[in-house]
Order: structure tokens, then C-alpha cells, then sequence
């Protein structure tokens, strides 16, 4: 490339940069990773390789990658209060592979939420679990709990005796009945898997269900969605049986996870995950605490300005997402690009009655709260971003709540709940000159 194009290149980050500065970024798997694990993004770790564990490495000069992965590892297990933690997933997709490596042989029977009831696509036909060969079998929705139906799928798991019964979703509102399925499990003999990707940070922060004791034997997740870290993954566990039992199981998981689906796994940012961890152990309770009551006053807020927010018989959510049918204002993806339009930026996603092949103009858009919580944002503020939505969705008000939301990001522009509190969000170094 030439340094025209690399010019042009650091042209198009800054000006990226400074949108998303002068925007309310309300993707629900997003978040900011705090100054202090950003730092390590650009340390020497991104130059290194490490495979396999620490002390049992295939490449010299690990001498201190070994000490971070296992602190790394220690501050994982102390935050989610566990026994098995593995933090060298580069992404929850790639946790996801692993776990699928691991627990599945192609031909295998799991279970799972169904796609339009907010099912991510790493357990669909066309992604990872299809492409390992395993047939997922949905289980029934029900659209008022914004659920899946408790008695349905207790029903299908005992009938179809899966080899793992698969829990979590892309839109999470509210906790999966795993106490309630307890029964179907222990008849099938299943394995039970949680994906929390999009709620790890408020499991930690214990505001969500806590899986691992509430019958789960291994959760997946992303560590940059309400967990505020870099782009990365992690395997928590909590195998059932003796202790030797135990570690058969969580060698099988490590054995998916390298040599299984990765090689070096990202050393910058594994270091960066730890201070998202540290960071998660002192502020998390209290960050998560303050997300599900910014997305539960969104949520209120939209549906008295008229709108159709979903969850309505539960409260509309117990986590960082609100799921809104806006068919009435246009169907999801002209809303979600009249917004982006106005400096909000969601996305249109499926809901729970729509097509599954027709994604790309379904009826709903997902809001996320955890960006903004972090940059500061409390209930007065969601109930104004709730009147902003209103006057693009409704009111074709584009222009007028640009500069709205310009003005508001202009008082909520630095970091929260991390060691640096106050640094300066969206900061865009000028390292090329
Ligand atoms: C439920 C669920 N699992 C897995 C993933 C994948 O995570 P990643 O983007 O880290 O690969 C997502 C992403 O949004 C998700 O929602």
C-alpha cells in the first residue's frame, strides 16, 4: 500500500472516530474498553506468539506471557467464581467452536433457541454448529414471556435426549429457565451449554442469572459486549461429577480451544482482558446495576411514548437490551436508517414472528444501554434518548436530533466504572503522521 492510502486510511478512522464521539452508539454487543486495558492493544504482546498453556508452550520468549496468561486466568475464575476458566478464545464465536469441538462429534443432536427468537448465528445451520455437522433441533418460543416456552422445551429435551442442550441469545432480555429445566436435563443426560456472550459482564456484575450454579456445566462468551474488554473470548465451567471427572472434561475443553480452533491467541489482548477483569471486580456490581435500570427506563420511557416495545408482561427486560416493533413507524430497517441518520446507531433485527429467511427487513430494532452507561448516562438521560428515537421514528425530526445528540455527547465524552475514570472517550491517536 502506498502512504497515500495509508493517509488515506487514517483519514477514514478519524473521521470514523469523531462519529461515533458525536453519536449514541446503541449496538447492543458493543461497548468502550477502558484507557487502561487500551494501553495494552498497542504493547509488544501484539507482536508475540504463545500456543497451548503456560509452561507448556511450543515458542521460546513466553518467560512473562506465561505470568500474565495465568493471572489472566486467576482474575477470570475470581470474577465469576469458578474453578475452570480459559481466556485464550480470541472471540465468542471462536469459544463457541471450541466448546462444539469438544463436546460434539458431527451427526450429534443438540437443542437450542430458535434464530428469530434471538438465537445467534454461530448455532444456526449455516454457522458454526451446522458447519460442524450437528443438526439443532429449536426449541418452541413463547412470544409474550419473550422466552423460550418452559414446558415445550422440557418436553423436547427429554424426548430428544440432545447431546448438549444449548441457552443464550443475541437478544437476551430476560434469564433462561435452566432451575426449571433442571428435571429434563438429569432424564437426558445432557450436557447444558450457555452461551451469556451478551450478558457476561452483568452475570459478573450479578445482575443477570448466574448459570453456572444454576445448571450449566460450561458458559461461552464475548468479553467486549457488557463486559467492557477488548474484542475476545472466554470458557468458564463448572463440570459436573468427582474431581477427576471434572478435569477430563474441562481437558476436553482445552484440547477444543488449542490445538482445537486456535494457534497464538492474541497475547495484547489477553493482557487488556485482565485489566478488564481487575477493573470488572471493583466497579462491575455497580455498573450492572446501573445498565439494567437504564435499559428498563428506556424501555418504559419508548412504550409511553406509544411505541411496541416487546417483554411488556415481564417488565420488558432484566438485561442491556430493549427490543422494539416499529412496523408502525416503517419496519426495522428504515427506522434503524433513519437513526443512523440522526448519529444513533442500532441495528433492525427479526422478531420472534418474522420470517427467519427474510432478515434483512424485519419488524424490530435492538437497543443496547451498556455504552451509554459507561460514558455516564443515567435514567434522566435514557428518558431524553427515548425522546429522541421518538422524534426521528415518528416525527421525521432527522436533523434537528443530530444536533440533539451531538449536544448531549458533548456532556457524557469520558470513560466510567474503570481505574482511569474521567479519560476522554473515542480519543483517535495520531500515531501516523
Ligand atoms: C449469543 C452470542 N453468541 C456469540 C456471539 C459471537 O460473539 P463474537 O462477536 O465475540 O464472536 C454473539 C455476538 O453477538 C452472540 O450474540
Amino acid at each position: 500500500m502506498s502512504l497515500e492510502d495509508a493517509l488515506k486510511i487514517k483519514e477514514l478512522v478519524k473521521k470514523h472516530t469523531e462519529w461515533f464521539r458525536d453519536s449514541l452508539p446503541m449496538i447492543a454487543s458493543e461497548n468502550l474498553i477502558s484507557p487502561m486495558a487500551q494501553e495494552f492493544l498497542i504493547s509488544d504482546l501484539h507482536n508475540r506468539y504463545a500456543e497451548g498453556l503456560p509452561g507448556k508452550r511450543y515458542y521460546q520468549g513466553n518467560i512473562y506471557v506465561d505470568q500474565i496468561e495465568e493471572l489472566t486466568t486467576e482474575l477470570a475464575k475470581k470474577l465469576f467464581k469458578v474453578d475452570y476458566a480459559d481466556v485464550r478464545p480470541i472471540s465468542g464465536t471462536n469459544a463457541n467452536q471450541a466448546v462444539l469441538f469438544a463436546l460434539t462429534k458431527p451427526g450429534d443432536v443438540i437443542t437450542g433457541p430458535p434464530l428469530q427468537g434471538g438465537a445467534h448465528i454461530s448455532s444456526a445451520k449455516f454457522g458454526a454448529v451446522g458447519m460442524r455437522g450437528v443438526h439443532k433441533i429449536e426449541y418452541p418460543f413463547d412470544v409474550e414471556e419473550m422466552n423460550i416456552d418452559v414446558d415445550m422445551s422440557a418436553k423436547l429435551i427429554k424426548i430428544v435426549k440432545p447431546k448438549v442442550a444449548l441457552f443464550g441469545m443475541s437478544v437476551f432480555l430476560f434469564p433462561a429457565p435452566l432451575k426449571e429445566l433442571q428435571d429434563a436435563f438429569q432424564e437426558a443426560g445432557t450436557t447444558v451449554w450457555y452461551d451469556g456472550a451478551h450478558v457476561l459482564g452483568l452475570i459478573a456484575g450479578g445482575q443477570f442469572q448466574d448459570p453456572l450454579r444454576e445448571g450449566a456445566h460450561v458458559m461461552t462468551g464475548s468479553t467486549h459486549k457488557t463486559l467492557p474488554g477488548p474484542q475476545r473470548g472466554m470458557i468458564l465451567a463448572n463440570p459436573p461429577g468427582d474431581e477427576e471427572k471434572r478435569d477430563k472434561f474441562w481437558k476436553k475443553i482445552q484440547r477444543g480451544v488449542f490445538p482445537g480452533v486456535i494457534s497464538n491467541h492474541h497475547l495484547h489482548h489477553m493482557a487488556a482482558l485482565a485489566i478488564t477483569l481487575a477493573e470488572h471486580i471493583e466497579f462491575g456490581k455497580q455498573y450492572a446495576e446501573q445498565v439494567v435500570k437504564n435499559a428498563q427506563t428506556l424501555a418504559q420511557e419508548l412504550y409511553e411514548l406509544g411505541f411496541k416495545v416487546l417483554g411488556e408482561k415481564n417488565g420488558f427486560t432484566k438485561s442491556h437490551t430493549v427490543l422494539v416493533d416499529v412496523v408502525a413507524q416503517g419496519g426495522g430497517r428504515k427506522v434503524a436508517e433513519d437513526l443512523e441518520k440522526a448519529n444513533i446507531i442500532c441495528n433492525y433485527n427479526l422478531l420472534p414472528y418474522d420470517d427467519p429467511k427474510k432478515p434483512r427487513n424485519p419488524s424490530g430494532i435492538r437497543l443496547g444501554v451498556q455504552e451509554l452507561t459507561r460514558l455516564g448516562m443515567k435514567e434522566n438521560e435514557m428518558k431524553y434518548v427515548a425522546e429522541l428515537i421518538k422524534r426521528v421514528a415518528v416525527d421525521g425530526d432527522i436533523e434537528g436530533v443530530k444536533k440533539d445528540v451531538k449536544e448531549l455527547k458533548e456532556e457524557f465524552n469520558t470513560i466510567h466504572y474503570c481505574f482511569n475514570e474521567g479519560v476522554e472517550a473515542y480519543k483517535f491517536l495520531e500515531l501516523v503522521k
